[in-house]
């Protein structure tokens, strides 16, 4: 006899989990005042890393500069990663750290920010390339200590181990890991996130829900990461609309910000699903924001799920308050794209079978795909691509031992 859901899922076993996190996580409005004295901790030449624009003229960097002055540091300021950032980018700022002799790294940002951040203060003692570690390259044995503090709701980078990275030249976008891209404190401020733009909040926004479900339907979730990756389910689920709609809405900030540090602390130790599996081949070959990509393919892939996850799906439902059943999570994720301004499909984005050649082996090599709750084979990817393109062609039937979710 199958026992009823909800006790399931609270009494099952718990297995073995190992949770990394961060010396100090700092959370809530105002806490950024605490940057430059843990700063001060590590050492007192410090290299802000921020994005072109928005940050300065916020005038948010300035307050952070000046007052890390005031605390007696010595500051660099590196203003100039990209969106989507490159290789090449990391390189620059590792040479700054180098030529400036800095001793703690603070990037201050989106996603993209914070993982040049991490990413250079993880490599500052290698000889190598960064894009020699992307393509494989082992770590160096010590980095500089990184204090993250993001700005928008989304990645969850401050309290993540990874960094993810584009490399043209070898056509790759992947995942720089090791233990030294964690940083030591994530000081993470909801009044950085208010000066976010519509479209930032939207794709961050959907980023942070896709990542808090993606942790807790995978197969390396825990008790520990199902409790926090629910919670952000709830939060993000709720609050992405009011903040789109009310960007000043303090409550809404307060809670993106919140279940989007609690879903990146999940996914650090759970891991990921499909939907960042197709992300990253997908965006980087139809050069889309990542959280857009992410966010075209939710549907589709909860559609693709559905048989393996159907009390975790049917949990979330429940907790949104949406239904009662896993279609009903699957109806709301459908409804929610154009009610954040997103109209557009991957079709219209260029997907075509032409390109699943390139798509399909870089999806299955993911550690993301291997940590999807329904196994994941090629005919299953090029089975949902050409389900994406045309609905009329079908999804793969479950196999039996995916359709009551025990592989899960
Ligand atoms: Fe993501």
């Amino acid at each position: 006899m199958r026992v009823p859901f909800l006790i399931s899922l609270r009494t099952g076993p718990a297995g073995t989990f190992t949770v990394r996190l961060p010396r100090v996580v700092s959370f809530g409005y105002g806490c950024r005042g605490e940057v430059s004295q843990i700063a001060a901790e590590y050492g007192s030449r410090v290299c802000f890393v921020t994005g072109k624009r928005s940050l300065k003229a916020s005038g948010a960097l300035n307050e952070l500069v000046e007052a890390a002055r005031e605390a007696g540091l010595e500051v660099t300021v590196f203003n100039e990663v990209e969106a989507e950032p490159l290789v090449s980018t990391v390189d620059v700022v590792r040479d700054t750290l180098l030529t400036e002799d800095c001793e703690v790294v603070i990037p201050v940002g989106g996603g993209s920010v914070i993982d040049v951040g991490k990413a250079a203060a993880a490599l500052v003692d290698s000889e190598l390339s960064t894009a020699d570690h992307l393509a494989g390259a082992d770590m160096p044995d010590d980095g500089l200590p990184i204090i993250a503090v993001p700005t928008t709701a989304g990645t969850g980078a401050e309290v993540t181990p990874n960094a993810v990275l584009r490399d043209p030249k070898a056509g790759v976008k992947a995942s720089l890991r090791g233990e030294h891209l964690l940083p030591v404190a994530a000081i993470v401020d909801p009044q950085l996130t208010m000066g976010a733009p519509p479209q930032v909040t939207a794709y961050s926004g959907l980023d942070a829900f896709i990542q808090a479900l993606e942790a807790y339907t995978s197969l390396g979730a825990s008790p520990f990461t199902n409790a926090l990756a629910l919670e952000a389910i709830v939060r993000t689920g709720y609050a992405l609309r009011v903040v789109y709609v009310d960007p000043k809405s303090w409550a809404g900030r307060e809670s993106m910000a919140l279940g989007s540090l609690l879903a990146g602390i999940a996914l650090a130790s759970a891991r990921l699903g499909l939907v960042h599996g197709l992300a990253h081949p997908i965006g980087m070959q139809y050069h889309l924001p990542h959280g857009l990509a992410c966010a075209l393919l939710l549907p589709h892939v909860v559609e693709f799920n559905l048989p393996a996850c159907t009390d975790k799906y049917t949990a979330c439902a429940r907790a949104l308050g949406v239904g009662e059943g896993p279609g009903d999570l699957l109806a709301w994720t459908r409804e929610l794209l154009p009610q954040l301004g997103i109209e557009t499909t991957l079709k219209d984005q260029g997907l075509r079978e032409e390109d699943f050649a390139k798509i399909i082996p870089v999806t299955l090599e993911s550690g993301s795909t291997k940590h999807n709750p329904r196994e994941v084979g090629e005919e299953d990817v090029a089975a949902l691509l050409r389900h994406i393109i045309d609905p009329e062609s079908p999804l793969p039937a479950p196999k039996e031992d995916e359709a009551d979710g025990t592989r899960q």
